[in-house]
């Protein structure tokens, strides 16, 4: 057993609900062991500014349900540029690869901190590994994402929430689309991967799902919107991934120029002139909150308790999952190799959703 006394934990990586149960699981597990617990603000940015930034977590701080909120009480990023640090009078500064190392060294020294606890994605956890083996401490990692494409886990932290919101979003446009005899379009989280769309498309019950990971053609999604409509169906629910290209293979940005976002918009401009009655919603930021579900606590509890007994043992560069029901861990390497999972066009929900009638592509 290592000689632990201290260990850090942050957050990295766009935010989703369950963040703060799995901050709550670590200092609660990490409590049972006699170890102190303080978070980093802001991903790695808190050990990187100068002063830094951060906070000691105790038992105590959970009084307050924190851990039943969306978001996350250490702040993310998603910007992936570290050199650009915040100073204390409001201005910024860039940093050098090397005063970047420098830094977290420090930082990590005058914390105290024998291991760094990353929730996020594999690419943030990449990176900070970096800077721990230049710092001499070791790196653990928790997945996280509502589009739940981590490789190497079958389910990230986030996903179980989101697909509730989603569903939830997707009854309120029912009410409102059968009302007005209208089509509904839903566009759905998930840049490279339908995971999110698929499962909430489905739970909602959706009539046609649009998923990157599986080819359509319009003339297929306005058949099948055809079709409802023949059979007297009052309304229509379209689920897109903002992934998703348009029948002419282009992918539709958000005004970041970034991100996706607008693709449901090119389907209600066509869908309208081909005569239907349809308008557009983009879920957008609401589908990374909510209060955790249980699903969420759970796959919290399980990976924070892993990730301390990990750090006990004095693994580095481990990172948790959840395979076949049961927590597991891998080496970040392995992690690495395997890349982002998206959705099985062979896979069982496409064949459910296929069977109960939903178009899901060709
Ligand atoms: O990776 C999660 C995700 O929610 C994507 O589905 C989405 O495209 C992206 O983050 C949005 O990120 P941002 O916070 O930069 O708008």
């Amino acid at each position: 057993m290592t000689d632990i006394k201290k260990i850090g934990i942050l957050t990295s990586g766009g935010d989703c609900s369950g963040l703060n149960s799995v901050i709550r699981d670590v200092v609660f597990a990490a409590n049972q062991k006699g170890w102190e617990v303080v978070g980093i603000f802001d991903a790695t940015d808190g050990l990187f500014s100068r002063p830094m930034r951060y906070r000691d977590l105790k038992v105590a701080d959970f009084d307050f349900p924190y851990a039943a909120l969306g978001g996350t009480m250490l702040g993310t990023n998603n910007t992936g540029n570290p050199h650009i640090q915040k100073k204390a009078d409001g201005s910024t500064e860039e940093l050098t690869d090397e005063e970047l190392n420098e830094r977290f060294k420090e930082g990590v020294k005058e914390l105290g901190i024998s291991a760094l606890v990353v929730v996020g994605g594999d690419g943030s956890m990449a990176i900070v590994s970096k800077y721990c083996k230049v710092a001499g401490i070791s790196m653990i990692g928790i997945p996280k994402t509502i589009d739940n494409d981590a490789p190497g886990t079958d389910m990230a932290i986030g996903f179980s929430t989101a697909i509730g919101v989603v569903t939830n979003a997707l009854d309120n446009l029912t009410t409102t689309a059968t009302s007005h005899n209208r089509i509904m379009i839903a566009e759905v989280m998930g840049r490279g991967a339908g995971h999110l769309a698929l499962e909430a498309g489905v739970a909602g019950f959706a009539d046609v799902i649009l998923i990157p990971e599986v080819k359509y053609t319009y003339e297929g999604v306005v058949n099948k919107l055809k079709e409802i409509q023949k059979a007297g169906k009052r309304f229509g629910l379209v689920v897109i991934a903002e992934g998703v290209k348009t029948p002419e293979g282009k992918h539709i940005f958000a005004a970041n120029g970034k991100t996706f976002q607008g693709v449901s918009q090119y389907f209600v401009e066509h869908l309208q002139a081909d005569g239907f009655n349809v308008r557009a919603n983009v879920l957008g930021h609401i589908q990374r909150a909510g209060v955790p579900v249980p699903g969420d606590r759970l796959l919290a509890a399980r990976f924070a308790v892993r990730a301390v007994e990990l750090i006990e043992k004095g693994e580095n560069n481990r990172v948790v999952a959840y395979q076949d029901g049961e927590v597991t861990d891998m080496d970040l390497n392995t992690v690495l190799k395997i890349a982002n999972t998206p959705v099985d066009p062979e896979g069982s929900l496409v064949k459910t959703a296929r069977a109960l009638g939903v178009y899901i592509g060709e």
